[in-house]
C-alpha cells in the first residue's frame, strides 16, 4: 500500500479514537478520571531519566490527547504537543483548560512538517513515544525532523515498546503456552492489520485498519547518529505501557503491565535518551 494512504488511514482511526479514548469507553484504560485528579501519566523513571524540567521548553511529538503532555506541565516544563489529529488536539485543549494548565500550546501537525509547523522553534527536550514511532513511516526522516526541533545540547527521549512486541504472539504447542513471530522483522514494509475495538478498549464496536512500521533498535539508533545526537542512555525493562498478552501480564503500577509470578520474561519496553550535538 502506498506510504500516504496508509498514514491517511490511521488518522481516520486516531481522529475517531481520541474521544473515544478522553471522553468515552478508554477514558478508564487512560486513567482520565485519576489523571484529572492529578495522577501522572509518567513513568517513575522517565522524570528521573529526563531530569529537572521546570522552566525548561518541552515538545511532545504524537501528543495523542495530552494527558502525557500535560503530566509534563505539572512537572513544571513549558509544553507544545503535536499531533495530526485535530479531534486529539481538541481533546488536548479541553484537558488543558480543566486542569488549568494556560501555558500549554497544541499543534496540529504531521511530524514530517513540524519544523514548519513550529517555526523552526527549538526546544530543550522533545519527547515522544508509548505507541507512537510505528505509526511513522520514515524512522530517518523522524530523526532529521527531531534533530531540527532540539536545541543544541538538549535531549530527544523516548519510551517504546521494545521492536519485537507487535510482532510476538503466544501460542499453545502440545498445551504449552510459548511465543510465535507474526511477521518478519527485517521486513521494510509497513504491517497492515483490520481489529476490533482499541487498545483502551477492546469491546468498543466496530474494526478499523491500520498500517504500522516496525522499527529495530539498530533503525532508530543509526537514524539519531546520522542526525548529530550522541545515545546517552538505552533501558530496557519488564514493564509495560499497554498489555499486549493479557494472559501473561498482569498490573504493576497504574497505566503499566508486567510478567506474572512464575513466566519467563524478556524485555517489554525500552528508553533511549540522545543529546544533540
Ligand atoms: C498511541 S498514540 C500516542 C500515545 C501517547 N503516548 C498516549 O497514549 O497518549 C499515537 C498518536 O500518534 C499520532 N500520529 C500518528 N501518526 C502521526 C504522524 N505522522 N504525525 C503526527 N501524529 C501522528 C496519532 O494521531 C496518535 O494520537
Amino acid at each position: 500500500m502506498d506510504k500516504e494512504e496508509a498514514v491517511k488511514e490511521n488518522l481516520d482511526s486516531w481522529d475517531e479514537l481520541a474521544s473515544v479514548h478522553a471522553q468515552g469507553s478508554g477514558a478508564e484504560f487512560y486513567r482520565i478520571e485519576q489523571w484529572l485528579a492529578g495522577e501522572s501519566k509518567l513513568a517513575p523513571w522517565e522524570i528521573e531519566e529526563v531530569g529537572p524540567v521546570v522552566g525548561k521548553s518541552l515538545l511532545h511529538l504524537q501528543c495523542h490527547i495530552g494527558t502525557d503532555s500535560l503530566s509534563w506541565s505539572r512537572e513544571g516544563a513549558k509544553v507544545t504537543g503535536l499531533d495530526y489529529s485535530p479531534s486529539a488536539i481538541r481533546e488536548a485543549e479541553r484537558f488543558a483548560g480543566m486542569i488549568g494548565v494556560d501555558d500549554a500550546r497544541f499543534v496540529v501537525s504531521r511530524v514530517r512538517d513540524a519544523v514548519e509547523s513550529l517555526e523552526g522553534e527549538e526546544f530543550d527536550i522533545v519527547y515522544t513515544g508509548r505507541g507512537a514511532l510505528c505509526w511513522l513511516p520514515d524512522i530517518e526522516q523522524w530523526a532529521s525532523v527531531c534533530s531540527s526541533l532540539v536545541k543544541q545540547g538538549g535531549i530527544l527521549y523516548l519510551e517504546e515498546s521494545t521492536p519485537m512486541i507487535n510482532a510476538l504472539e503466544p501460542m499453545a504447542i502440545e498445551g504449552d503456552s510459548v511465543f510465535g513471530l507474526r511477521y518478519d522483522l527485517f521486513n521494510t514494509e509497513a504491517v497492515s492489520e483490520v481489529s476490533e475495538g482499541s487498545y483502551a478498549d477492546p469491546d468498543y464496536p466496530g474494526s478499523r485498519r491500520s498500517h504500522c512500521w516496525e522499527y529495530r533498535y539498530d533503525s532508530i539508533i543509526n537514524a539519531l547518529i546520522a542526525n548529530d545526537f550522541r545515545i546517552d542512555l538505552l533501558n530496557e525493562r519488564d514493564e509495560i505501557f499497554f498489555d499486549p498478552f493479557p494472559e501473561k501480564l498482569v498490573e504493576s503500577r497504574p497505566n503499566y503491565w508486567k510478567f506474572k509470578e512464575g513466566e519467563t520474561r524478556f524485555p517489554l519496553t525500552f528508553t533511549l535518551k540522545a543529546t544533540r550535538l
